[in-house]
């Protein structure tokens, strides 16, 4: 397509997506109707490239789904839609007392991604001056995000947050889950799912899969989204590398954005004690040496989830491993996840038995992932392997169009995408990429 043609037909996909009267952009027609808390992270990166506007709305009207004690919900409802199960009546969002009266959300979260998206934000502007103003008017309620994820989400004040449903890791229905939905036996809920009416079952999680989903939103619901409540019973308490990576990497962000904003020094103490301590345990707990990566940690059940994904990479992203663990990272990553046989990068384990090259987090290839690692490489110095990370997702998009997830396998480069068309954070990042 080439580069003029590939940044037209991004810009083309974000402007359609894009809700003008309420300011906010949705993943994807049909399959994601609504406001996306990581996705819109992202998006607003692709839009800083060329409507700086549309990149702060996008920001503000994630922030004004934030409850008052700090959390960012996963699904801003602005918009009526009944194109997705399950909307804001399954949700309800008005049993937590600190949710806002006049507009609904979810009770779960999704990837602190607001930090370093505001720092991406600061880095891409020409006009410094009217992004510094923009960021100092929102920088306290991402804060405030933080503050809330440490008072409740890490019961053992290691620096690492919890998340106690699938939905809140990004990664639905990666294989990392299935021993969990193990320890559960749901009921058979009745409702219909409209996820499969947009896209074909093969490349979506199972009914069971869902039922388990379910669960854990009624056990949470039923004590009206109680942070204490959900921390005693929920079958589900994982520390992720992804989340607990990209809140890091948002920490580090906040205090670069609040060093320049200026005489912060009450909050830079407050998030470089937090950030420490992080980086420490996390190398610590979830550096897995059999597996050469880093992996999770169930919090609930008191043991490793060790199989490596690719989450597992993006502790580069947010600067935790030490050279060492970086170089044997980056080895697993070669032989494994990008040998002859294989783009960059698949999203679980190839040699697992688990793996499913074409289910959605069973396996497939995303843009965003891609974007964290190849970011990744590049701060630890390994540029060749940025730079192959960067062509390979750029060329899946050129020669496919702007779908959500990929195909790794090289022989199925052909028919290799899948999930939606038209898909929002695979636009947005691209023009991120190709204007890096
Ligand atoms: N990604 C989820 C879904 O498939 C929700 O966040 O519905």
């Amino acid at each position: 397509m080439g580069k003029i043609n590939l940044a037209e037909g991004a810009k083309k996909v974000l402007n359609s997506n894009f809700n003008e009267d309420k300011g906010f952009t949705i993943p994807c027609e049909g399959l994601y109707p609504f406001q996306w808390h990581w996705d819109s992270g992202f998006i607003a990166i692709g839009y800083a490239h060329y409507d700086m506007n549309k990149a702060k709305r996008e920001v503000e009207s994630l922030l004004s789904g934030q409850w008052q004690n700090g959390f960012i919900p996963h699904i801003v409802f602005h918009n009526h839609s009944d194109t997705y199960f399950p909307g804001p009546d399954y949700h309800r969002s008005d049993l937590h007392p600190a949710s806002p009266k006049n507009i609904k959300t979810t009770g779960i979260t999704q990837p602190p991604v607001l930090g370093f998206v505001l720092k991406e934000l600061y880095e891409i502007a020409e006009d410094k001056a009217d992004i510094l103003e923009f960021i100092t008017r929102n920088i306290d309620k991402v804060y405030k995000n933080h503050q809330h994820f440490y008072e409740y989400r890490d019961p053992y004040n290691e620096g690492l947050v919890y998340i106690y449903h699938n939905w809140e890791s990004g990664t639905d229905n990666s294989p990392i889950w299935d021993e969990i939905w193990q320890t559960m036996d749901p009921p058979k809920y009745k409702y219909e799912r409209k996820d499969t009416t947009h896209v074909d079952a093969s490349q979506r999680p199972t009914n069971r899969e869902y039922d388990c989903y379910l669960h854990l939103l009624e056990i949470a619901k039923a004590h009206n989204y109680s942070d204490e409540k959900i921390a005693e019973l929920s079958p589900f308490l994982v520390q992720d590398p992804l989340f607990n990576a990209i809140l890091i990497k948002s920490t580090e962000a906040l205090i670069d954005l609040y060093n320049i904003i200026g005489n912060q020094t009450e909050k830079v103490e407050y998030l470089q004690n937090w950030l420490d301590k992080a980086k420490v345990r996390f190398e610590e707990k979830l550096y897995h040496e059999d597996s050469d990566s880093y992996v999770y940690y169930d919090l609930r059940n008191q043991k490793h989830i060790a199989h490596t994904t690719s989450s597992s990479f993006t502790p580069l992203f947010a600067g935790i491993p030490t050279k060492e663990h970086a170089e044997k990272l980056v080895r697993r990553l070669q032989a494994d996840f990008g040998n002859e046989d294989l783009f960059l990068c698949a999203s679980f384990d190839p040699t697992s038995s688990h793996y499913n090259p074409k289910k959605y987090w069973r396996g497939p290839i995303w843009v965003n992932l891609n974007w964290l690692i190849f970011r990744g490489l590049k701060r630890y110095g390994y540029i060749d392997l940025a730079n192959r990370i960067k062509t390979e997702t750029i060329n899946f998009i050129d020669h496919h169009g702007f779908y959500e997830y990929f195909d790794a396998r090289k022989t199925q480069f052909e028919t290799a995408a899948y999930g939606g068309k038209n898909f929002s954070w695979s636009a947005a990042l691209i023009l991120d990429l190709i204007n890096e």
